[in-house]
């Protein structure tokens, strides 16, 4: 078993898509092992993305994050970092496949409805920036 950090971000919260990806997430077998709805300040958004920092988007990104309320999730399932980011589909929703949360819910590159981690050791450190260990409900 494997976990990676999802979030539902503002923008598909504020358009009422939260639901709709919650029932996305169970369909495809992933338990939910943490999860808040929270409004990010612009320097926990900054430092969330603390690795783009250099990156021309960065403002924009980090204003977007904390724009409103997004939904951080601690999800399982074997191989659940590269499973997660098949569901999802690629970060530009023009390039996203069929069927993905993004073809489905994201406006553009910024405002692309939803996140995943890209490694495993990456999913367990963007899951403690939300979750400390110990509020992760262990595998039962
Ligand atoms: P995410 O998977 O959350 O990881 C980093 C985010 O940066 C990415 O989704 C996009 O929302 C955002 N991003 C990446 N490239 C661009 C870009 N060229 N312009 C605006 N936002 C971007």
């Amino acid at each position: 078993m494997e976990r990676t950090l999802a979030i539902i971000k503002p923008d598909a919260v504020q358009n009422g898509h939260s639901g709709k990806i919650l029932d996305r997430i169970l369909s495809e077998g992933f338990a939910v092992r943490a999860m808040k709805l929270v409004t990010l300040s612009k320097t926990e958004a900054e430092g969330f993305y603390a690795v783009h920092r250099e990156r021309p988007f960065f403002g924009e990104l980090t204003t977007f994050m904390s724009s409103g309320p997004c939904i951080p999730l601690v999800l399982e399932r074997a191989d659940a970092v590269a499973k997660w980011r098949e569901v999802i589909g690629a970060t530009n929703p023009a390039d996203a496949a069929e069927g993905t949360i993004r073809k489905q819910f994201a406006t553009s590159m910024g405002e692309n409805a939803v996140h995943g981690s890209d490694s495993t050791e990456n999913g367990k450190l963007e899951s403690n920036y939300f979750f400390p260990e110990h509020v992760i409900v262990a595998n039962s």
